[in-house]
């Protein structure tokens, strides 16, 4: 009998979470997404299911390890496996200023709390979701990152959100390279500048392009890639 696959959405009630958790149902995998609002979950997975797609919610704050302990305990208590892991939840609090917030005003308080959030947040849900996938021999772990954070094109503005985004490259690495002796494919990946509360009315691209190379991730075949960045599902440099 086929396996129906199981995939967590961490921030997957808006943005280009809802839209990745709406197009890895859409392949007949169930989706669980993690909201710390419940009932905003709630609001977000009913688009999916009136599509016929089915769709479950659970509450989850990525900076609180109790709520990320029960979230993926709830999650292997209802369906005994998580097969796709999308770090996707983060915050962008730099500022005033955008891209034109230096580093010089940056206070400890917004670097630490950006931190919790896209680095830590990330660890801990990893750190839980991967002896779950190790006994199931089978995982795909894609953590949303950022041309913000790529060393090579490293420059100014935002700096708690870049020095976040380099760290969950950092991240993804020593992860892929622990588990490069199993069946767990580890990799991140920029959507682009996306149109979503994040990225802004301005942004080039509809959630849906943003949506596309981080589900092509999550679904990767047997000899698809581990330990790689990229954009449009192409390698991109760190
Ligand atoms: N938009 C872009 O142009 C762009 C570009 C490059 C990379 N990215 C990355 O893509 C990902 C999604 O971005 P987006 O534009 O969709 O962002 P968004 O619209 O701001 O949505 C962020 C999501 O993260 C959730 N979240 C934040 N803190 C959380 C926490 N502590 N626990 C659980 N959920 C939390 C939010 O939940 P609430 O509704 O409860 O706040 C929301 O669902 C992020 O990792 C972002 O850094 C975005």
């Amino acid at each position: 009998m086929a396996v129906t696959r199981v995939a967590l959405v961490s921030g997957g009630n808006r943005g280009i979470g809802l839209e990745i958790a709406r197009q890895i149902a859409r392949r007949g995998i169930l989706v669980v997404i993690g909201s710390r609002d419940v009932e905003k979950g709630q609001a977000a997975a009913q688009t999916i299911i009136d599509e016929g797609y089915p769709a479950e919610v659970v509450r989850l704050d990525i900076t609180d390890g109790n709520s990320v302990a029960a979230a993926v305990e709830e999650i292997a208590l209802r369906h005994g496996r998580i097969d796709i892991l999308v770090n996707n939840a983060a915050i962008l609090i730099d500022g005033p200023g955008g891209f034109k917030s230096s580093l010089f005003e940056l206070k400890a308080d917004t670097a630490r709390k950006t931190f919790e959030t896209n680095v830590l947040g990330p660890l801990r849900l990893t750190q839980a979701v991967v002896p779950i996938m190790e006994r199931n021999a089978y995982g795909r772990i894609v953590n949303l990152s950022s041309g913000a954070g790529q060393l090579s094109d490293m420059r100014s503005g935002f700096p708690a959100y870049r020095m976040s985004k380099t760290a969950l490259n950092a991240l993804t690495r020593i992860t892929a390279a622990e588990l490069a002796s199993t069946n767990i494919k580890v990799n991140a990946v920029c959507p682009g500048w996306v149109r979503t509360d994040m990225g802004g009315a301005e942004a080039e691209r509809p959630v849906e392009i943003g949506a596309e190379t981080p589900v092509w991730l999550a679904t990767l075949p047997e000899n698809g890639p581990t330990g790689g960045f990229f954009r449009d599902k192409r390698p991109i440099p760190w």
